[in-house]
């Protein structure tokens, strides 16, 4: 079955002062329809970079994309007319965003930007679309949501605008919804609330969901597979429940490891020795290796693809792949 949406081989660079910084380097992923995937890795790795691929938003200058695709429904995005584009952001692919004033416009109040895509995508009357989003404020849990209508961004603190974004994403019940860190600014309660929200939709719904994150328990509770990026690649795909037992990846092991309540309890937090490489001086081999505690002299000068390792699993390191 044709996937909702495959990224294939995309390379994405970024002009610097310092250089050209090469932030996702040959990234592909499959996303069923209805399925949920979580994408962690350190921060930098290229998560939200990817995301914004997805949407046509990496800014250019100083982004390029070199090469890839991105296919949805069977059409690449990458090449289809903004005007396209614009037809399908906010209403068959929606995003939260890591950085709410991202996409929130401070000159417009909330209840107008929740409403806009109402009127313009769904076709509904302003009363209907004022209704409509008294219900999702209500719904992402904003105290007074008749008040919340009428703020402006700049009058909301930083969870609340938060919640106005979900609402906005949620709001034309998107094909595919990526959520990137959508509840890391948020309290635990809210947190916990938000994410029965993103199941709702999709069991109303069978939106497809992109989750970044870097809570190893949220993907546990949210997705059925998990992607993990290192330094603009991915060096594991694999359902959640396989990664959580037994990871592929040297990294992915490092990164179960560093949470203290998967994996065994230890006296200790475990963390990664070293440091993500300088994106201006990338190691030969594997980006890996200079922290790999697994390394051999072939990782150090060969790139390892992404393979099968095992049914549904990938992983690009050589040690599985003999
Ligand atoms: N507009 C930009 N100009 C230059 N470099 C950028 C730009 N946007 C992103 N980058 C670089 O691309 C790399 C990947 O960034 P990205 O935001 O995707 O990381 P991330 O995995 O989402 O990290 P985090 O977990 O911190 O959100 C980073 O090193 C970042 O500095
Ligand atoms: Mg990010």
């Amino acid at each position: 079955m044709q996937p909702l949406l495959h990224i294939d081989n995309l390379d994405i660079q970024f002009h610097t002062q310092e250089g050209i910084h090469h932030a996702v380097r040959g990234l592909s992923l499959r996303l069923g329809e209805g399925e949920t995937l979580g994408l962690v890795g350190e921060s930098g790795s290229g998560k939200s970079v990817s995301a914004l691929a997805v949407m046509r938003l990496i800014p250019n200058p100083p982004g390029k994309i070199l090469r890839g695709s991105i296919s949805f429904n069977g059409r690449d995005l990458l090449t289809l007319p903004m005007e396209e584009v614009r037809r399908i952001r906010g209403n068959e692919i929606a995003m939260i965003f890591q950085e709410p004033m991202t996409s929130l416009n401070p000159i417009h109040t909330c209840g107008d930007q929740i409403m806009e895509p109402l009127i313009l995508h769904q076709g509904l009357s302003k009363k209907a679309a004022q209704e409509r989003a008294l219900e999702l404020l209500t719904m992402v849990g904003i105290p007074n949501p008749r008040q919340g209508l009428r703020e402006y961004p700049h009058q909301l603190s930083g969870g609340m605008r938060q919640r106005v974004m979900i609402a906005m994403a949620l709001s034309c019940k998107p094909k595919l919804l990526i959520a990137d860190e959508p509840t890391t600014a948020l309290d635990v309660t809210i947190q916990a609330q938000i994410l029965e929200l993103m199941k709702e939709l999709r069991r109303e719904t069978g939106s497809s969901i992109i989750f970044i994150t870097h809570d190893l328990g949220v993907i546990g509770e949210l997705c059925s597979r998990v992607a993990v990026m290192y330094a603009g690649q991915v060096v594991e795909v694999s359902p959640v429940d396989r990664l959580f037992n037994a990871p592929l990846h040297p990294y992915s092991e490092g990164l179960l490891f560093s949470i203290p309540d998967i994996g065994k309890p230890k006296d200790r937090l475990f963390a990664i020795d070293g440091t993500v490489p300088n994106p201006f001086d990338m190691p030969p081999g594997c980006a890996f290796s200079p922290r790999c505690k697994y390394v051999q002299p072939r990782c150090r000068e060969q790139v390892p693809p992404l393979r099968e390792a095992e049914n549904e699993r990938f992983v690009r390191c050589f040690m599985r792949q003999l």
